[in-house]
Formats: C-alpha cells, sequence, structure tokens
C-alpha cells in the first residue's frame, strides 16, 4: 500500500467546518489537480466555477435544499459541463455543433466533470481539508444558471464544499466488494445475500452514530429512487440546450 490510496481509502464526507479561508495556494493546487483529469476525446467539456463569496454560498445552501454546511464551508466548487467552449470551436471552424444534443454527450460532460470532482476530492483531502459533495445543487437548476450565468450548453452537474474540518466523521462502510467487483462477468449470484449482510452491517452503524431512524441501505434507497427527485432538471437541461434526443 501507499499513503495515496491510505488517503482515497481513509475517505469520509465533513459537514461541520471552521469560518478560515482556504489560501488562495491551496485552492490553485485544487483546479490544477481537477483538470489534469484525462477527458473524452481531450474536447474538456467541463469547467469550474470556484465560489468564496458567503452571499453565493448562503444563497447555494438555500437553493440545495437547506445545507447549512455549504455556507459553513469557506470554499465551493460547482462542476459544470460545458460544451459552450466546444461549441465556440465548432463555429471557428464553421461546423455545427450536435454532440450536446445527445444522451452520449451528456454521458460524456457528466462524467468528465466526476472525473475532476473525483480528484479535487483527492487533492483537498490530501491538503488536509474536508469535503462534501452536493448534488442537491440539482434542485434547482435554474436559479443556479442564473446565479452563476451559465451560458447556453453548459450544466451544473455537481458541487463540492471544501473547508477546514471543525470534526471529523465516522467511515461510511461500503457494500462488500463481492457486489462491487465483477470477475470477467457480471455476477448476479449472491447479490441479495450480500445486501441483507450489508444491511444488517449499515443498521449497527447507524445505531453507533444514533442514526438509526435514517434507515439500512435498502430501505433508504429504495425510498429515495420510488421518485425522480430533481424533476427540474429535464426541463432545465432542455433549455440549456441538451435536447437529450440523439
Ligand atoms: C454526486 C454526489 C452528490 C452528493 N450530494 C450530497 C448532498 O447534496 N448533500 C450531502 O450532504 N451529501 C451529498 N453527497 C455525499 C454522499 O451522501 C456521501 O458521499 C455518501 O453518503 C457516502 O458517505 P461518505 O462520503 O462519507 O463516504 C453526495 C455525494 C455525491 C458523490
Amino acid at each position: 500500500m501507499n499513503t495515496t490510496i491510505e488517503l482515497i481509502k481513509d475517505h469520509r464526507s465533513i459537514r461541520d467546518f471552521k469560518a478560515d479561508p482556504i489560501e488562495e495556494s491551496m485552492i490553485e493546487e485544487i483546479i490544477h489537480a481537477a483538470q489534469a483529469m484525462p477527458n473524452s476525446i481531450n474536447g474538456q467539456q467541463t469547467s469550474i466555477i470556484v465560489v468564496t463569496d458567503k452571499d453565493k454560498r448562503s444563497k447555494l445552501a438555500e437553493l440545495a435544499g437547506g445545507q447549512p454546511w455549504i455556507e459553513q464551508a469557506p470554499l465551493f466548487l460547482l462542476f459544470v459541463m460545458d460544451f459552450h467552449k466546444t461549441d465556440l470551436a465548432a463555429k471557428k471552424n464553421g461546423l455545427n455543433q450536435v454532440i450536446h444534443e445527445s444522451v452520449e454527450g451528456t454521458m460524456v460532460g457528466t462524467f468528465d466533470a466526476g472525473l475532476n470532482m473525483g480528484a479535487a476530492i483527492i487533492a483537498a483531502e490530501s491538503l488536509g481539508l474536508g469535503v462534501v459533495p452536493i448534488g442537491g445543487i440539482r434542485r434547482s437548476p435554474d436559479e443556479l444558471i442564473e446565479l452563476f450565468e451559465l451560458p447556453e450548453k453548459v450544466f451544473p452537474v455537481a458541487g463540492l464544499a471544501i473547508g477546514h474540518p471543525n470534526s471529523s466523521s465516522k467511515k461510511k462502510p461500503r457494500l462488500p466488494v463481492d457486489t462491487f467487483r465483477h470477475n470477467d462477468v457480471y455476477q448476479t449470484k449472491d447479490l441479495l445475500k450480500l445486501i441483507d449482510h450489508y444491511d444488517a452491517h449499515m443498521t449497527d452503524y447507524l445505531k453507533e452514530i444514533d442514526r438509526e431512524q435514517e434507515g439500512n441501505w435498502s430501505q433508504f434507497t429504495s425510498g429515495v429512487y420510488q421518485h425522480v427527485y430533481f424533476p427540474k432538471v429535464h426541463p432545465a437541461m432542455k433549455k440549456q440546450g441538451f435536447l437529450n434526443n440523439k
């Protein structure tokens, strides 16, 4: 094992931050690490909005459904998929961009934004900072697009609140690795048994951290996945030019 892998495996989301600001040199390191990730066709169809302004963070906390740690953390990174830049390239070459209208385009943009965020998480944690990803921003995509003046063909994928941890949290156990790693072919056998095992493990974990009422993994996840919990995403994507019809 090495220290990079140890750091990654020790990840846990932090939702309790000190007010201390983050040095600009650290922000730059995090952004450069995020930008260094591989990306599809070297199209570089992502961008990051760096938010330190307190009023904007407070607005974001509200738009994300009331998440106080967004306002508390001195830094918020908004990861967007960005086919605006590639569209400028198309126009420069007298061509018509259509990829942003396709499901493939949405997959490429969101996947690349995820890679950016993954690297930002590792970079921030390696600097002793705490992070929590924020998908809650997709609750209010229209307001976000307006707040950050996102042009057409740009869409907010997720955010990352970053700060100096005020307290730590207990590492959250994952499903047994055999549900995650499939050798040569996808293995459905034993999945339910492994899920039962994990549900029992999660029940114990939640008891330990006094959050038993949340329900174990299968209860919680199936409850959430009964609904499209961010219904404004689809119409807002269409407005930004992401038709997803190809
Ligand atoms: C894309 C994404 C969106 C998330 N959105 C939120 C969010 O809006 N609010 C929040 O408190 N946590 C959010 N999380 C954090 C997850 O709840 C957390 O990663 C998961 O429960 C596992 O816990 P851990 O990160 O402590 O290991 C998000 C995580 C990801 C990857």
